[in-house]
């Protein structure tokens, strides 16, 4: 398999059960790279998810079947009203390193364009290069803000910015 046979899907209303799914697969298989924790969200009731699929848009990657990665974009009160976070990137382990990360970006980014989104913020852990490469070949780059992480102020996450 390859990134020439993923393909991308926009979730939709009906998506919620699937939006858990595969966040839930990557809150488990990659605890550190993410905030929020696998044990937070896997209480979270139907509401919950249904509340969260209608913030932002939801990229999901799909190869044959199978969910392959995730991509996450929605409003925030801490940046313009008319930008968003990207958030929940992931692509599953047996699938890195073949473009798919970048397909989502890609694929969010143009969308986001379309709809007249001037700005796409992000926060990334600063140990977490794979991900710090992949942003800056998508054309991110760092806002000089850095903080620690409330659960753990030996980590810190520094915030990324791409204008559209
Ligand atoms: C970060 C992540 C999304 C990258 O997804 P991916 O599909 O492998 O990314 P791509 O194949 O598009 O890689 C794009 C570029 O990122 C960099 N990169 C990604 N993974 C890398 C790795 N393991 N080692 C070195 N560079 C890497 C490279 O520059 C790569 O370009 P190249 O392959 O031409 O050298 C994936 O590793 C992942 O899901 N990690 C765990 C979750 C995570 O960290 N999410 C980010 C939260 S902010």
């Amino acid at each position: 398999m390859t990134r020439r046979t993923t393909t991308i899907a926009v979730l939709g209303a009906d998506d919620v059960a699937r939006l858990r799914e595969v966040r839930l697969a990557a809150l488990r298989q990659e605890p550190a790279a993410f905030l929020s924790t696998f044990d937070q969200q896997v209480t979270w009731s139907e509401d919950e998810w249904t509340r969260e699929l209608g913030r932002g848009t939801w990229l999901v990657a799909e190869d044959r079947g199978s969910d392959v990665g995730l991509l996450g974009a929605t409003p925030e009160d801490d940046i313009p009203r008319e930008d968003r976070y990207a958030s929940y990137m992931w692509v599953r382990p047996d699938r890195r390193r073949e473009g798919i990360g970048t397909l989502l970006l890609e694929t969010l980014i143009d969308r986001l364009r379309a709809d007249g989104v001037p700005c796409l913020w992000l926060w990334v852990m600063d140990d977490n290069p794979n991900a710090l490469r992949l942003y800056e070949g998508a054309g991110f780059r760092l806002t000089g803000d850095r903080q620690p992480l409330a659960a753990d102020p030996t980590r810190h996450e520094v915030r990324m910015v791409r204008r559209l």
